[in-house]
Protein backbone atom coordinates (compact mmCIF):
# COMPACT_ATOMS: atom_id res chain seq x y z
CA UNK A 1 0.00 0.00 0.00
CA UNK A 2 2.79 2.23 1.12
CA UNK A 3 4.13 2.34 -2.46
CA UNK A 4 1.39 2.97 -4.20
CA UNK A 5 1.09 5.78 -2.42
CA UNK A 6 4.46 6.71 -2.85
CA UNK A 7 4.01 6.67 -6.55
CA UNK A 8 0.93 9.28 -6.57
CA UNK A 9 3.08 11.20 -4.25
CA UNK A 10 5.94 11.32 -6.72
CA UNK A 11 3.07 12.28 -9.72
CA UNK A 12 2.01 14.74 -8.03
CA UNK A 13 5.09 16.59 -7.37
CA UNK A 14 5.86 15.77 -10.91
CA UNK A 15 2.46 17.87 -11.76
CA UNK A 16 3.62 20.34 -9.70
CA UNK A 17 6.76 21.30 -10.07
CA UNK A 18 6.12 20.93 -13.92
CA UNK A 19 2.40 23.61 -13.18
CA UNK A 20 5.36 26.18 -11.91
CA UNK A 21 8.02 25.60 -14.31
CA UNK A 22 5.43 26.37 -17.21
CA UNK A 23 4.52 29.63 -15.52
CA UNK A 24 8.33 30.96 -15.59
CA UNK A 25 8.92 29.78 -19.11
CA UNK A 26 8.47 32.42 -21.27
CA UNK A 27 5.48 31.88 -23.74
CA UNK A 28 7.16 33.42 -26.59
CA UNK A 29 10.17 31.23 -26.46
CA UNK A 30 7.65 28.22 -26.87
CA UNK A 31 5.63 30.26 -30.11
CA UNK A 32 5.76 34.11 -30.86
CA UNK A 33 1.58 33.94 -30.69
CA UNK A 34 1.50 32.93 -27.32
CA UNK A 35 3.57 36.11 -26.27
CA UNK A 36 1.08 38.16 -23.80
CA UNK A 37 -0.97 41.18 -25.90
CA UNK A 38 -1.27 43.24 -23.19
CA UNK A 39 -3.43 46.60 -24.76
CA UNK A 40 -1.41 48.94 -26.53
CA UNK A 41 -3.34 52.16 -27.33
CA UNK A 42 -6.60 53.00 -28.92
CA UNK A 43 -5.58 55.14 -31.49
CA UNK A 44 -8.80 54.59 -33.71
CA UNK A 45 -12.51 55.69 -32.95
CA UNK A 46 -14.87 54.08 -34.42
CA UNK A 47 -18.20 56.40 -35.44
CA UNK A 48 -20.98 53.92 -34.62
CA UNK A 49 -24.28 54.37 -36.13
CA UNK A 50 -26.21 53.54 -33.00
CA UNK A 51 -24.89 52.91 -29.00
CA UNK A 52 -26.62 49.59 -29.33
CA UNK A 53 -24.46 48.12 -32.12
CA UNK A 54 -21.39 49.54 -30.20
CA UNK A 55 -22.51 47.69 -27.16
CA UNK A 56 -23.19 44.13 -28.91
CA UNK A 57 -19.69 44.28 -30.42
CA UNK A 58 -18.21 45.15 -27.47
CA UNK A 59 -19.59 42.05 -25.96
CA UNK A 60 -18.83 39.92 -28.35
CA UNK A 61 -15.46 41.05 -30.63
CA UNK A 62 -13.68 43.52 -28.52
CA UNK A 63 -11.64 40.59 -26.48
CA UNK A 64 -9.80 39.50 -29.58
CA UNK A 65 -10.36 42.36 -32.03
CA UNK A 66 -9.67 45.50 -30.19
CA UNK A 67 -6.57 46.90 -27.36
CA UNK A 68 -9.69 47.04 -24.87
CA UNK A 69 -9.19 43.01 -23.78
CA UNK A 70 -11.08 42.48 -20.53
CA UNK A 71 -8.42 39.28 -19.63
CA UNK A 72 -10.08 36.68 -17.29
CA UNK A 73 -8.12 35.23 -14.34
CA UNK A 74 -7.64 32.00 -16.02
CA UNK A 75 -5.76 34.10 -18.48
CA UNK A 76 -2.69 34.60 -17.11
CA UNK A 77 -2.45 30.97 -16.16
CA UNK A 78 -0.15 29.19 -18.35
CA UNK A 79 -0.80 26.94 -20.32
CA UNK A 80 -4.70 28.54 -20.73
CA UNK A 81 -2.65 31.79 -21.01
CA UNK A 82 -0.82 30.78 -24.21
CA UNK A 83 -4.12 30.04 -25.88
CA UNK A 84 -6.11 32.95 -24.79
CA UNK A 85 -2.91 34.97 -25.63
CA UNK A 86 -2.86 33.40 -29.43
CA UNK A 87 -6.70 33.68 -30.65
CA UNK A 88 -5.86 37.39 -29.35
CA UNK A 89 -2.43 38.16 -31.04
CA UNK A 90 -4.16 36.50 -34.48
CA UNK A 91 -7.27 38.22 -34.18
CA UNK A 92 -6.12 42.09 -33.41
CA UNK A 93 -3.63 40.65 -36.60
CA UNK A 94 -6.69 40.20 -38.85
CA UNK A 95 -8.93 43.13 -37.61
CA UNK A 96 -8.49 45.31 -34.60
CA UNK A 97 -10.89 47.92 -33.99
CA UNK A 98 -8.66 50.13 -31.57
CA UNK A 99 -6.22 51.15 -34.79
CA UNK A 100 -7.55 49.72 -38.18
CA UNK A 101 -8.98 52.50 -39.94
CA UNK A 102 -10.74 50.46 -42.63
CA UNK A 103 -12.81 47.51 -42.28
CA UNK A 104 -15.21 45.25 -44.26
CA UNK A 105 -18.61 45.24 -42.59
CA UNK A 106 -19.81 42.52 -45.22
CA UNK A 107 -17.03 40.61 -44.01
CA UNK A 108 -17.80 40.82 -40.17
CA UNK A 109 -21.35 39.71 -40.85
CA UNK A 110 -20.73 36.66 -42.92
CA UNK A 111 -18.58 35.51 -39.98
CA UNK A 112 -21.42 35.89 -37.59
CA UNK A 113 -24.02 34.24 -40.08
CA UNK A 114 -22.10 31.29 -40.28
CA UNK A 115 -21.53 31.25 -36.52
CA UNK A 116 -17.68 31.34 -37.06
CA UNK A 117 -17.22 34.54 -34.55
CA UNK A 118 -17.54 35.19 -31.86
CA UNK A 119 -14.97 31.66 -31.87
CA UNK A 120 -17.36 29.10 -30.50
CA UNK A 121 -14.38 28.19 -27.65
CA UNK A 122 -15.03 31.79 -26.35
CA UNK A 123 -19.15 31.12 -25.74
CA UNK A 124 -19.50 28.82 -22.77
CA UNK A 125 -17.05 31.43 -20.54
CA UNK A 126 -18.54 34.35 -22.01
CA UNK A 127 -22.58 33.93 -21.79
CA UNK A 128 -23.19 37.84 -22.50
CA UNK A 129 -21.66 36.89 -26.19
CA UNK A 130 -24.38 34.31 -27.09
CA UNK A 131 -26.17 36.22 -28.91
CA UNK A 132 -30.08 35.53 -29.72
CA UNK A 133 -30.68 35.58 -33.55
CA UNK A 134 -32.50 39.09 -32.89
CA UNK A 135 -29.21 40.42 -31.65
CA UNK A 136 -26.98 38.51 -34.30
CA UNK A 137 -29.26 40.39 -36.95
CA UNK A 138 -29.09 44.11 -35.31
CA UNK A 139 -25.29 43.06 -35.13
CA UNK A 140 -24.77 42.06 -38.55
CA UNK A 141 -27.25 45.18 -39.76
CA UNK A 142 -24.88 47.69 -37.74
CA UNK A 143 -21.85 46.56 -39.07
CA UNK A 144 -22.55 47.19 -42.21
CA UNK A 145 -24.32 50.28 -41.71
CA UNK A 146 -21.20 51.72 -40.09
CA UNK A 147 -18.62 49.98 -42.05
CA UNK A 148 -20.49 49.58 -45.20
CA UNK A 149 -20.07 46.67 -47.81
C1 LIG B 1 -12.04 34.51 -28.84
C2 LIG B 1 -11.48 35.46 -29.77
C3 LIG B 1 -12.35 36.05 -30.85
C4 LIG B 1 -13.56 36.67 -30.71
C5 LIG B 1 -14.37 36.89 -29.46
C6 LIG B 1 -13.92 37.13 -32.03
N1 LIG B 1 -12.94 36.80 -32.93
FE1 LIG B 1 -12.89 37.24 -34.92
N2 LIG B 1 -11.12 36.26 -35.13
C7 LIG B 1 -10.44 35.64 -34.10
C8 LIG B 1 -9.26 34.98 -34.64
C9 LIG B 1 -8.26 34.16 -33.85
C10 LIG B 1 -9.26 35.23 -36.04
C11 LIG B 1 -8.24 34.76 -37.07
C12 LIG B 1 -8.38 33.30 -37.34
C13 LIG B 1 -9.66 32.94 -38.00
O1 LIG B 1 -10.06 33.56 -39.00
O2 LIG B 1 -10.34 32.04 -37.48
C14 LIG B 1 -10.43 36.05 -36.31
C15 LIG B 1 -10.78 36.51 -37.54
C16 LIG B 1 -11.86 37.34 -37.80
C17 LIG B 1 -12.17 37.92 -39.09
C18 LIG B 1 -11.40 37.70 -40.37
C19 LIG B 1 -11.87 36.39 -40.92
C20 LIG B 1 -11.56 36.21 -42.37
O3 LIG B 1 -11.00 35.15 -42.68
O4 LIG B 1 -11.88 37.11 -43.17
C21 LIG B 1 -13.30 38.66 -38.94
C22 LIG B 1 -14.03 39.45 -40.00
C23 LIG B 1 -13.70 38.53 -37.55
N3 LIG B 1 -12.81 37.72 -36.89
C24 LIG B 1 -14.81 39.13 -37.02
C25 LIG B 1 -15.25 38.97 -35.71
C26 LIG B 1 -16.46 39.54 -35.20
C27 LIG B 1 -17.42 40.38 -36.01
C28 LIG B 1 -16.53 39.17 -33.90
C29 LIG B 1 -17.67 39.48 -32.94
C30 LIG B 1 -18.98 39.10 -33.36
C31 LIG B 1 -15.38 38.36 -33.58
N4 LIG B 1 -14.62 38.27 -34.72
C32 LIG B 1 -15.08 37.81 -32.33
C33 LIG B 1 -10.77 35.64 -32.77
C34 LIG B 1 -11.96 36.13 -32.24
Amino acid sequence: MSRVRNVILVIIGILIIGFVVLQVIPPSSINPRYAAPGNPAVTNMIEWDSPETEALARATCFDCHSNETQYPWYASIAPVSWLVNKDINEGRSEMNFSTDTRFDGQDMAREIQRGQMPLPIYLPLHPEANLTDEQKQQLMDGFIATFGR
